[in-house]
């Protein structure tokens, strides 16, 4: 099942959050803020032992003080006006978490809108591209929430999400 909700992803009770982080893990702002700030001191420790993620890859590591059991950190790519791979590289980052969410047998997982913050990637095309991914792999989890952060991205999601395929 996917669903569209609007909501802060540090809060949600799934088996794996999606962090929308960069190439160093060493934390930021924005969601990877807001996931570094809940899951606490430990999770930043875990991030620099890894030794950083290239875009469009992804990493897995413990939730700490999250009640998620797992955050995958995937790197999406800057905006740059779509002449740079960029869409291949956010569908490789969704698929990627999603097959390490498989991996660590994540049956719920929760993404954010990746790229479409501090990135600058256009939301409605970020978005199509995030939903062709996620429905290739819908019926693999009980659950995919796309967690907006805010109205105009929740509408952008279910307006899509309702369009025929
Ligand atoms: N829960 C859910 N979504 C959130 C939250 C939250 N707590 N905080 C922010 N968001 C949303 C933003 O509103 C945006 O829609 O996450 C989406 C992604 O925005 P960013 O966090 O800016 O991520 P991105 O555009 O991928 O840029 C990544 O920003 O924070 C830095 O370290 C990060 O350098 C990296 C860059």
């Amino acid at each position: 099942m996917i669903s569209v909700i609007q909501a802060d992803i540090t809060k949600l009770d799934v088996d794996a959050i999606v962090n929308a982080a960069n190439n160093s893990l060493l934390g930021g702002g924005g969601v990877d803020g807001a996931i570094h700030h809940a899951a606490g001191p430990e999770l930043l420790r875990v991030c620099q032992s890894i030794g950083g993620c290239p875009t469009g890859e992804a990493r897995i590591t413990a939730g700490f003080l999250l009640t998620a059991k797992w955050v995958i950190h995937t790197v999406g790519p800057v905006w740059h006006g779509g002449g740079q791979n960029e869409s291949d590289l956010l569908a490789n980052a969704y698929q990627n978490s999603l097959e390490l969410a498989l991996e660590y047998n994540a049956r719920s997982i929760a993404f954010p809108a990746i790229s479409t913050g501090v990135y600058g990637f256009p939301k409605e095309n970020a978005a199509s591209i995030a939903l062709s991914v996620i429905q290739r792999c819908e019926n693999r989890f009980s659950e995919i929430i796309c967690c907006c952060f805010c109205s105009e991205d929740r509408f952008i999601y279910e307006r899509l999400l309702a369009e025929p395929d």
